[in-house]
């Protein structure tokens, strides 16, 4: 009997802890659609991308293999050389964005979740453990 009271006190812990990452997520998304303005600037509105300058992030492979960390890095400090996005080579700069570490954490779990893109959270401290090389 006792087990059992325990066993259900801990499935109503996990899915409370599910479900407020699921919130979460869901305002983080919202508060990075507004921060996104920016990007679309080189990116597109509905991040299509623009001509030869700048890739899409519309169903983008390139994006999709990246991890947390290599994505955070991007925004983060920008990105430089060559690389191919959806089988078309680009060869350009992306400055560093300056945004604070909540900022870009939103801005990627808007992208991540927007255009045909569907992804982890991605959270403040794991923007903040991102450190410069
Ligand atoms: C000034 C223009 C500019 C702005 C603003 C900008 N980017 Fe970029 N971004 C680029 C360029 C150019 C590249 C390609 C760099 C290269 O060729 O190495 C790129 C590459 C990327 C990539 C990897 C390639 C891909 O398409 O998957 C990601 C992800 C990305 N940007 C995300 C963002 C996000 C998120 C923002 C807003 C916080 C942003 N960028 C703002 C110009 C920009």
């Amino acid at each position: 009997m006792k087990l059992k009271i325990v066993f259900v006190m801990y499935m109503v812990g996990l899915i409370v802890q599910a479900s407020s990452l699921q919130d979460d997520l869901k305002t983080s998304i919202k508060r990075g659609e507004a921060v996104f303005k920016t990007c679309a600037g080189c990116h597109g509105k509905q991040g299509q991308g623009y001509k030869d300058l700048s890739p899409p992030l519309a169903k983008s492979d390139y994006l999709m293999k990246l991890t947390d960390e290599e994505l955070i890095r991007i925004v983060k400090f920008g990105l430089e050389g060559e690389i191919t996005v959806n089988g078309k080579n680009y060869n350009a700069k992306m400055p560093a964005q300056v945004f604070n570490d909540q900022q870009i954490a939103d801005v990627l779990n808007f992208v991540r979740n927007s255009f045909g893109n569907s992804g982890t959270y991605i959270s403040e401290k794991a923007v903040a453990n991102v450190v410069e090389r």
